[in-house]
C-alpha cells in the first residue's frame, strides 16, 4: 500500500497572511509536519528573516533537514513546541519573535503510514506516538492501564458516551490476547459500541482520545501557548489552528484570559490594578472556505484563532 509522504496544508495563505508583518522577523513554526507553512513563511521573508521549526516526529525532522539543507534562514529543533521558550532563549530570542504558528494534531504521513498506529482503517502496530522513541505506546498503555483510567481517557478526550463499555471490552479482550494491532482495537471498539453514528467509524472518538492521551497533547498545548506569549515581541502574532473542540476550547479560553488580564478578586479591600492582558485578538476565528474543504476533507473541522502580543 502506498504511503502519502506529503501533507495537504490547511489554511495556508490565511495563516501566513495573519502571521507575517515584518519580513525580516523571526518566525516559529511549532508544528513542522511536512513544512507546508514553513515553505510559505520562507517565501514571504526577506534574506534577513528566518524560521525555526519544531516537531516531535523524527520523520518530520528528517524531512526538514533534507529539504532545507541549503537554506540559511531555516533551522529545526526536535522536541515539543512546549519547549519553544528554551529553544528561543538558547538563540537569544526571548521577547524578539515576530510570529508563532501552531497547526495542531497529526499530519497525513503519520495517519497514512499504518505502522505509526494512528489509523483505525488499516492493520498496523498500535503505537500512536508522534515520537516513537519517547514514552509508552498505545499498546503498552492499554496492556496495563486500569479499566477506569481507560474509560476516563476515552470519555474526556473522545467525548465518547460508550466509554465504559469500550474500556470493559478492552480489558476483557486483553486478558485473552494482548492488543497490539490497530485493526484489532478498532474491532473491539466497534463491537462494544451499540449505536453507530452515520458516516463515522465507531472507533473515531476512541482513537482520537487515546492519541491525545499518549502524546499529552492538551498539556503541551497549554504549555505551548504560554511559551509562545513569553517569546513574542511587541506586535508579534500567535496563530493556532485546531481540529477539535477540546483544542479550540483551550485556545479560546487562553486568548480570552490573556486579552482581559487576570480578574481582580471582587472583595479585595483595596481595588488593586488587574494584571494587564498580554494579547489582543486579531479578527474573528477563521475557518476554511468551501473550496478548501472540497479539495481537502481534513480541513473540514479546522479553525484558526489569531492574537497579537501587546
Ligand atoms: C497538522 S501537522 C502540521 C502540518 C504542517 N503545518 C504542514 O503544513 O506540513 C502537525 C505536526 O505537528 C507535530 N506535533 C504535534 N504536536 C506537537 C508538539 N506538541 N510539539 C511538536 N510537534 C508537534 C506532529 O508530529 C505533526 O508533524
Amino acid at each position: 500500500m502506498s504511503v502519502a509522504m506529503s501533507h495537504e496544508t490547511v489554511l495556508l495563505k490565511e495563516a501566513v497572511d495573519a502571521l507575517v508583518w515584518d519580513d525580516a522577523g523571526i518566525y516559529i513554526d511549532g508544528t513542522y509536519g511536512r513544512g507546508g507553512h514553513t515553505a510559505a513563511l520562507l517565501g514571504r521573508l526577506s534574506s534577513q528573516g528566518c524560521v525555526l521549526a519544531i516537531d516531535k516526529d523524527p520523520e518530520a525532522i528528517d524531512d526538514a533537514r533534507r529539504r532545507w539543507a541549503d537554506e540559511g534562514r531555516f533551522d529545526i529543533e526536535s522536541g515539543s513546541f512546549a519547549q519553544m521558550d528554551e529553544f528561543s532563549e538558547a538563540r537569544g530570542w526571548a521577547g524578539a519573535v515576530s510570529g508563532v504558528l501552531l497547526d495542531l494534531g497529526v499530519s497525513s504521513p503519520q495517519l497514512d503510514d499504518a505502522q505509526r498506529g494512528f489509523s483505525f482503517l488499516k492493520s498496523g502496530r498500535l503505537d500512536m506516538r508522534m515520537n516513537p522513541e519517547v514514552g509508552q505506546s498505545a499498546a503498552q498503555w492499554l496492556a496495563q492501564a486500569p479499566e477506569k483510567e481507560i474509560a476516563d481517557v476515552i470519555y474526556q478526550y473522545g467525548d465518547e458516551r460508550f466509554s465504559r463499555r469500550i474500556a470493559r471490552a478492552i480489558v476483557r479482550e486483553r486478558e485473552l490476547d494482548p492488543i497490539k494491532d490497530t485493526l484489532r482495537l478498532a474491532e473491539i471498539i466497534a463491537d462494544a459500541v451499540p449505536k453507530h453514528e452515520k458516516g463515522k467509524h465507531p472507533a473515531t472518538r476512541s482513537f482520537q482520545a487515546i492519541r491525545i492521551f499518549i502524546n499529552e497533547e492538551l498539556d503541551d498545548l497549554q504549555k505551548g501557548l504560554e511559551a509562545a506569549v513569553s517569546v513574542l515581541a511587541k506586535g508579534g502574532r500567535l496563530a493556532v489552528i485546531s481540529f477539535h473542540s477540546l483544542e479550540d476550547r483551550i485556545v479560546k479560553r487562553f486568548m480570552r484570559r490573556e486579552t482581559q488580564g487576570e480578574p481582580v478578586p471582587r472583595r479585595l479591600p483595596v481595588p488593586g490594578a488587574a494584571a494587564a492582558g498580554r494579547l489582543k485578538l486579531v479578527g474573528k476565528a477563521i475557518r476554511p472556505g468551501e473550496d478548501e474543504v472540497a479539495a481537502n476533507p481534513r480541513a473540514r473541522s479546522a479553525i484558526m484563532r489569531v492574537a497579537e502580543r501587546l
